[in-house]
């Protein structure tokens, strides 16, 4: 890009938000994060605006010419849907205010067929964010926060990986630093459209945490446990890992959807992207 974008994120309190701004800050470009409440550890030279799903937008907090990055998600199941409003309410402040093109973090998730109310609102969510905006589906993120974090903690804690049937449940992965990667090279006018921020080679679930917990170095004992079990399990595990897995995300997890050839073919974006072997040893425990 000859000149840089100003870049807006939404959701920058969190896991994948946070770590935008800081890329794209230690990158010099001028970034503004919109959160639900501003942190206490903000980062100096990014300019922090409360921001709210549920409430409109104001254009005069989106730079002329600037890229959107729309990582806001309100785990929040209501009839009312707080992130199909809040999305709207993006769309329409951002064509007042001449925004260049929002990227609209989905998940690979949204193409599953799974009945989940996440996927279902993300593939309802997608179809919002039309040319020239991005819908980007990235897999499991590897990092040390989210759902992926979580679940280590968990086997960290405990020494178990309870799986459902045999764990051959597909787990495609992208680390937090390709992830980056992938949402900065996006902001190149010529991306518009679908693209997968994923490794092409999925993993099985089992196969998946085994690996994790060999190179982690941490003992673990695989328990073979009745989806029923794990259903009524949620509410302690929960407790435990302080996540809000619920039945819809163990849903999901167990129906993960093939990656689509054709989005695959055109989700390379001039970099080869890291092993799990080498994305958790980058990773500073
Ligand atoms: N992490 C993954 O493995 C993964 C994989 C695929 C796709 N994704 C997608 O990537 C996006 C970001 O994920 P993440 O892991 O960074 O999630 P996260 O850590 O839960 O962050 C979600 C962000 O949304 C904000 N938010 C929630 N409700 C809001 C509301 N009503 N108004 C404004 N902001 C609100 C949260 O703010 P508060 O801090 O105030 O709650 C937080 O900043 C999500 O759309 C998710 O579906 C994530």
């Amino acid at each position: 890009l000859s000149t840089k974008p100003h870049i807006v994120i939404t959701g920058a309190s969190g896991f994948i938000g946070k770590a935008l701004v800081d890329y794209f800050h230690s990158l010099d470009f001028s970034v503004h994060a919109l959160c639900r409440k501003i942190p206490k550890d903000t980062v100096v030279g990014v300019t922090y605006f409360e921001y709210d799903l549920e409430k409109a937008v104001d254009p005069a907090i989106l730079p002329q010419q600037s890229i959107i990055i729309h990582c806001a998600y309100s785990q929040n199941q209501r009839i009312d849907d707080i992130n199909e409003k809040g999305a709207r309410q993006l769309l329409s402040a951002a064509s007042q205010a001449d925004v260049t093109k929002i990227i609209f973090f989905s998940s690979l998730s949204a193409q599953s067929d799974s009945g989940s109310y996440y996927a279902t609102q993300k593939q309802k969510l997608e179809l919002l964010f039309t040319a020239p905006h991005v819908v980007l589906r990235p897999g499991l993120v590897i990092g040390k926060e989210g759902l992926f974090a979580k679940t280590l903690q968990f086997i960290h804690r405990f020494h178990l990986l309870p799986i459902v049937g045999q764990g051959d449940q597909a787990i495609y992965f992208i680390g937090i630093n390709d992830l980056l990667k992938i949402s900065h090279a996006l902001l190149d006018p010529k991306f518009s459209g679908v693209f997968y921020a994923l490794h092409p080679n999925a993993l099985s679930y089992r196969e998946f945490y085994t690996r994790v917990a060999k190179l982690l170095q941490k003992k673990i004992m695989v328990i073979k446990v009745p989806s029923w079990l794990i259903r009524t399990l949620i509410p302690f595990y929960n407790l435990i890992v302080k996540q809000k897995i619920t039945h819809d995300s163990l849903k999901g997890l167990q129906h993960v959807p093939q990656p689509e050839a054709k989005i695959l073919a055109q989700s390379h974006f001039g970099f080869p992207l890291q092993s799990l072997e080498d994305n958790l040893t980058q990773i500073k425990w």
